[in-house]
């Protein structure tokens, strides 16, 4: 089964004279283990196509499955459950928790979704180290680098 669906996908922003069409008619299939790379200048539907294949956002048209799933036919507690269990994202402006540590910030989506605070910042701490700062868990994200922020 394919990670990832596209099939016949439109997203338009906005509607009447500023309607933006940011894609028009994308498909593509993405196995498991295949490494994609999207490329194309800035405005050009980079980060539209991602927000559909997170399920961060809705298709104007068309079909988006993630594992087997069709977003547009689940509920809000099943899309939120898939967004936690099957999606990792790494977002442009991060949206990271400026109030909550590096380590903090890696847990919290574990504690949404039902683990125990001591598990969820055991695996937070193991997920910091994979990516070389763990040393930084403590840290804010103001007292991070970008690069930092992003890991
Ligand atoms: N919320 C919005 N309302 C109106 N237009 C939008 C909105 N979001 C994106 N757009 C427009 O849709 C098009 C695609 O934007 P998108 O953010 O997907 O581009 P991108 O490829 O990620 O660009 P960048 O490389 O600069 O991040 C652009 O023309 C952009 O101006
Ligand atoms: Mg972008």
């Amino acid at each position: 089964m394919p990670v990832l669906e596209l099939d016949d996908v439109h997203r338009t922003h906005g509607t009447g004279d500023t309607a933006v069409h940011a894609l028009q008619g994308v498909t593509l299939t993405i196995e498991p283990g295949e490494l994609v790379a999207v490329m194309g200048p800035s405005g050009s539907g980079k980060s539209t196509l991602l927000n559909l294949a997170g399920a961060l956002d809705r298709p104007t048209t068309g079909r988006v499955v993630i594992e087997g799933q069709e977003v547009t036919a689940l509920r809000p507690d099943a899309l939120a459950r898939l967004r936690r269990r099957s999606v990792g994202f790494v977002f442009q402006d991060f949206n990271l928790i400026s109030s909550l540590t590096a380590a903090e910030n890696v847990a919290l989506p574990l504690e949404l979704d039902g683990a125990r605070p001591r598990a969820a910042r055991r695996q937070a701490h193991a997920a910091l180290e994979e990516v070389g700062i763990r040393d930084l868990a403590d840290r804010f994200p103001d007292q991070r680098s970008g690069g930092q922020q992003q890991r």
